[in-house]
């Protein structure tokens, strides 16, 4: 397991996979380096990409609202992807992408040692929870691994897309709200 420093400096200069020949910028997370819970996107987008940092475009700013809604911000969780370098035209990342990249994903979830874990959307619920998640079936649903805990809800693009999967996402939060305290964290 390498330190953050370490770690960062090595993702900033990944070469990885071919999503490295088209980033503007690595988008190596953000956050909380001893957040209790740890959110997990997909990858980043073009404002992602043009700012190095994560969920910052339209979906990011649905994601802060949604973390408000209990309590949680960008100061007390820690935000990162799957895959660190925008996969072009925003495309689901590559298999291969997802292999090369995962490595800096499970350094960084060793390092915050989070008590739970949310995956946002399909992507990352199946490399992070089970690689046959459903997630409109299992949405919100909690189990427990590598002693962590570990949900996923709707990805805050689906939810821009799709607002009729709004009030189920409200619920969703509110059941991390309680998991939460059942974990007994300090936010
Ligand atoms: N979507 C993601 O999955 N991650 C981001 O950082 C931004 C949008």
């Amino acid at each position: 397991m390498m330190d953050w420093n370490e770690l960062e400096a090595l993702c900033h200069n990944c070469h990885g996979c071919g999503l490295c020949e088209t980033r503007h910028n690595v988008v190596f997370g953000v956050g909380c380096k001893t957040a209790d819970v740890m959110f997990i996107g997909e990858g980043p987008g073009e404002q992602e990409d043009l700012r190095g940092e994560p969920f910052v475009g339209p979906a990011g700013k649905l994601l802060d609202d949604m973390m408000c809604i209990i309590d949680l911000n960008r100061e007390n969780t820690y935000i990162a992807n799957i895959v660190k370098c925008r996969p072009p035209r925003n495309r689901d990342p590559q298999e291969t992408e997802q292999d090369a990249c995962i490595g800096y994903l499970q350094n960084q979830i060793a390092l915050v040692r989070p008590k739970i874990i949310v995956c946002l959307g399909r992507i990352a619920a199946q490399r992070i929870i089970d690689p046959e998640y459903r997630i409109t079936r299992q949405h919100g649903q909690w189990v427990q691994k590598d002693g962590i805990w570990m949900s996923a809800i709707y990805h805050p693009s689906a939810l821009l897309r799709d607002v009729s999967k709004r009030p189920e996402t409200f619920d969703d939060l509110i059941a991390l709200r309680e998991k939460i305290r059942q974990v007994g964290t300090a936010v």
